[in-house]
C-alpha cells in the first residue's frame, strides 16, 4: 500500500472490494492470529492501529466484552468509512487518523496492534513512539510486517510479471520492504520497547485461480489496483496467463491457488 497516502485515497468501493476480498482470505485470518499473539483478553483496552476496514478491532471486540474497549485508527477516510458500516453495534471507537500523532491520552492503552501498516510508515521511529505513548507501563504491542517477496511467492509473481510489462511495481512490492527480523527487533528495542521479540508466520489462503487472485488484488488491493490499473486489456490478460504458469506449481486441483504469506509477528512491552 505504497500510495494510499492522504494524498492517494482509498474510496469506499475500494474499501469494500479490500474487505470482501481480502480481509477473508489474509488480511482477517492474519489479524485475528495478531490479536490471540499479543494474548487478548476480557477487559483490555485495545488500540488497532492502521486497522483498515477493521478485521482486528472487530475481532478484538468479541474478545474484550463490554468491560474492556477497542478504538481503531487509520488514517484512510474510505477505510474507516466502511468499518463503521461493519460495526452497527459501535462497539469501536473508529478515529480517522495518522498514527504518528494520535488523538489518544498517555497511557491510555493495555495493548496497542498494528496487522500491516509498519512498513508504510516513512517515520517508523515516529510512529513506535506514538505506540508507546499510549501505552499504559508494561502495556504489550504486536505488530506484523510480511516477509520479504520471494516469501510471498504469489505476490512476487504478479510483482514481476508487471515489471515485465513495463508497469512500475512499487505497489505491489512495497508491502514486502521490511522483512528483516532483526531490524523489526532493533527497530523496537531502540524505540524504548522491552523483551522484544519477533516470531516468523506463514498462511495459506487458497483462491479459485491466479486469475481471481489478480481480479482480487485489482478491485481491492489498495495499492496494487493502481499499478494493475495501468495494464490495458491485452495487456492484463497476458499478466493473467504469465501469473498462472509461474504459480501452477501452487494450485490444487481441489481448492485452487494456494497463496502462502509469510510474516514477522513482533511483541514487545512499555
Ligand atoms: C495493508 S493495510 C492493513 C489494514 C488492516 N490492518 C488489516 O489488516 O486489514 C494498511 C493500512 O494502514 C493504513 N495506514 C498507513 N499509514 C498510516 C498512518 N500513518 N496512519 C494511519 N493509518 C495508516 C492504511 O491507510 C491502510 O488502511
Amino acid at each position: 500500500m505504497a500510495d494510499n497516502g492522504k494524498d492517494g485515497e482509498i474510496d469506499t468501493s475500494a474499501a469494500e472490494a479490500f474487505e470482501k476480498y481480502l480481509v477473508p482470505t489474509i488480511f482477517g485470518p492474519w489479524s485475528e492470529a495478531m490479536i490471540d499473539h499479543v494474548r487478548t483478553e476480557e477487559n483490555h483496552r485495545l488500540l488497532d492501529v492502521g486497522c483498515g476496514s477493521g478485521a482486528a478491532a472487530r475481532y478484538a471486540a468479541q474478545i474484550v466484552g463490554t468491560g474492556g474497549s477497542v478504538s481503531a485508527i487509520d488514517f484512510n477516510a474510505g477505510m474507516i468509512a466502511h468499518a463503521r458500516t461493519l460495526d452497527p453495534d459501535r462497539r469501536v471507537d473508529w478515529q480517522q487518523g495518522d498514527v504518528t500523532d494520535m488523538p489518544y491520552n498517555d497511557g491510555a492503552f493495555d495493548i496497542v496492534a498494528g496487522n500491516q501498516l509498519l512498513q508504510f510508515l516513512p517515520d517508523k521511529e515516529k510512529g513506535l513512539s506514538e505506540m508507546k505513548r499510549v501505552l499504559v507501563d508494561k502495556g504489550r504491542l504486536a505488530l506484523t510486517v510480511y516477509c520479504a517477496p520471494h516469501r510471498n511467492p504469489a505476490h512476487a509473481a504478479v510483482a514481476t510479471s508487471l515489471e515485465k510489462h513495463g508497469v512500475d511495481a512499487k505497489g505491489v512490492v512495497h508491502p514486502f520492504s521490511f522483512g528483516d527480523p532483526v531490524m523489526l527487533g532493533d527497530l523496537l528495542q531502540d524505540a524504548g520497547f522491552k523483551d522484544v521479540s519477533v516470531v516468523r508466520k506463514q498462511m495459506d489462503s487458497y483462491f479459485p485461480s491466479a486469475e481471481n487472485f489478480i481480479e482480487c488484488l485489482a478491485a481491492g488491493g489498495p495499492s496494487s489496483r493502481h499499478a494493475l490499473e495501468q495494464l490495458d486489456a491485452d495487456g492484463l490478460k497476458s499478466l493473467k496467463a504469465e501469473v498462472t504458469e509461474t504459480l501452477a506449481e501452487f494450485v490444487d486441483p481441489k481448492k485452487g491457488l494456494r497463496v502462502i504469506t509469510a510474516a514477522n509477528m513482533a511483541l514487545a512491552r512499555a
